[in-house]
């Protein structure tokens, strides 16, 4: 208790987060949504209620508890599919513009196509955005984040099965025709270049292939099953984006988009061989999906490295992905990493950014790129942001960009109330991300909104409840909310300043 003492004393004294007022939304230009985001799987629970069907991510729990770090799943999460209109009071009273979430596909369609629609899902989604549009919070939806109906992985191997387009094309016309009269901002899929190389590459979301040389389990093959996934999510992507402009768009008013992951690279030193390795990473990240969405076709350094592992287009679908480009680019920015060269020079490629034959570390001359966090890979590179924008701004001209997510993760191993409250880092790190963004801005950057990952602390996927990204703590024996200092600063932020630093 004595040494809890002192920490939290310590904490009082550092605890000088930046005063709200120096930067607020008036940094931004008018009409700039800011909001919070949250996912189906992360937060809803309600596994079994109304006859949702199983995903992919109920079963992978379920059976491989042991690759989750406390063993957790979504069974229950904060509850959110009872406790919504209470989630919805804190999204208003935070002052946001937009609440970002997504939709369960195994919730409206439980076994796919060919089960057919449950209603009780369309009528929780209904709810869901009437309480949303009530408050004045425009809702931003996202048709995928992460979960799959198992049977759609059962019956043609999820992702890695064609026969997933004509499903995911079925699924998202459901959406846009049970919600799209009231939703203004569609997004496809989130993070798909993240989530086909944490499923196919390293092994640790469902399926749970791997592809050599990484990653440490069973199955797999030679290194292709990633690229058929992705190959597979742009045909579903580009086809749903067609149904949607040719279909919903005139008569609904909305906009569709997709969310990317995005890491910015720096170059370790600054040879052409690590510049080159640094822009070599993020076209094997970004431009991996952008470009055959923007340009037709897959960037020319994953064309050379992946080779015959990298499926092609045909001109029809060349022609389907230019004619359907998106309205706007999501991007999932948290942190920043070095990038070195292992092309031209001997190094460990031991993460995914190998296959790119570049390898990262946090280092430069000893010292940390930026501040820690409960990620071992994500570090406090506020700059970051900046230069991510810029580049997805000058590679894909003239696209408007969303900032879908962005947020600080916490270590949870204590129940120091104070502590777990008084999260200076996570205000900090807001702050300066925010700051370099409106920079992004002034350098001529159409940024149109950011998003806050996440408002309640919830299921992190292989972490379970072990870190933490809530504005809200979230006490998950009693599913109470408590608002940290990062919700009242954000409100602050957001509101306007009520008293004077
Ligand atoms: C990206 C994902 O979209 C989200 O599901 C996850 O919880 C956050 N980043 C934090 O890792």
């Amino acid at each position: 208790t004595c040494a809890a003492v002192a920490v939290v004393a310590a904490l009082a004294v550092l605890a000088a987060p930046p005063g709200a007022c120096g930067l607020g939304r008036d940094d931004f230009p008018p009409g700039f949504l800011f909001g919070a985001a949250t996912s189906a799987y992360q937060i809803e629970g309600a596994y079994l209620d109304d006859n949702k069907g199983l995903n992919n991510w109920d079963v992978f729990t379920h059976t491989h508890a042991g690759k989750i770090s406390d063993g957790g799943n979504g069974d229950i999460a904060d509850d959110h599919y009872h406790r919504y209109t209470e989630d919805v009071d804190i999204l208003h009273n935070l002052g946001v513009d937009s609440y970002r979430f997504s939709i369960s596909w195994a919730r409206v369609l439980p076994s796919g196509r060919l089960g057919g629609v449950n209603s009780a899902g369309i009528a929780f989604y209904n709810r869901l955005i009437d309480a949303l549009l009530q408050k004045g919070i425009q809702p931003f939806v996202t048709l995928n984040h992460f979960d799959i109906p198992h049977e759609l992985e059962t019956r043609f191997g999820g992702w890695l099965g064609a026969a997933i387009q004509e499903e995911f094309v079925y699924y998202s016309d459901i959406c846009f025709r049970a919600f799209g009269d009231r939703v203004r901002f569609w997004t496809t899929f989130n993070e798909p270049n993240l989530f086909t190389r944490f499923q196919f590459v390293l092994g640790v979301y469902p399926p749970n292939h791997c592809s050599p040389p990484f990653g440490n389990c069973s199955s797999g093959d030679s290194g292709r099953e990633p690229y058929i996934a992705s190959h597979n999510i742009l045909l579903s992507h580009a086809a749903a984006v067609h149904n949607y402009k040719a279909n919903y768009q005139a008569k609904q008013g909305g906009s569709i988009g997709i969310v990317i992951a995005m890491k910015w690279y720096e170059p370790l030193t600054n040879t052409t061989e690590d510049v080159r390795a640094a822009r070599r990473a993020q076209s094997f990240e970004v431009d991996w999906f952008l470009d055959p969405i923007f340009f037709g076709d897959y960037p020319r350094d994953m064309r050379e490295i992946i080779s015959s592992n990298l499926p092609k287009f045909t001109p029809q679908e060349k022609k389907l992905l230019q004619m359907n480009k998106v309205d706007f680019i999501g991007i999932n920015h948290y942190t920043s990493i070095y990038a070195k060269d292992c092309i031209y020079s001997p190094c460990k490629l031991d993460t995914y950014e190998g296959n790119a034959l570049v390898y990262t570390t946090a280092r430069r001359n000893g010292k940390q790129i930026g501040g820690s966090t409960a990620f071992d890979t994500y570090f406090v590179v506020p700059k970051g942001i900046e230069s991510a924008v810029m580049y997805v701004h000058d590679r894909y001209k003239n696209t408007a960009i969303y900032i879908t997510e962005n947020g600080y993760s916490q270590h949870s191993d204590t129940n120091i109330k104070e502590l777990i409250i008084n999260d200076v880092e996570r205000v900090n790190y807001l702050h300066d991300y925010l700051s370099y963004l409106s920079s992004a801005i002034r350098k001529g950057a159409d940024v149109r909104g950011y998003f806050v990952w996440s408002i309640v602390d919830n299921f992190e996927w292989t972490f379970g409840y072990t870190v933490k990204f809530g504005l809200y703590h979230v006490d998950f024996d009693t599913q109470e909310r408590i608002p940290r200092m990062s919700a009242t600063w954000y409100k602050d932020f957001l509101t306007g300043c009520r008293q004077a630093d």
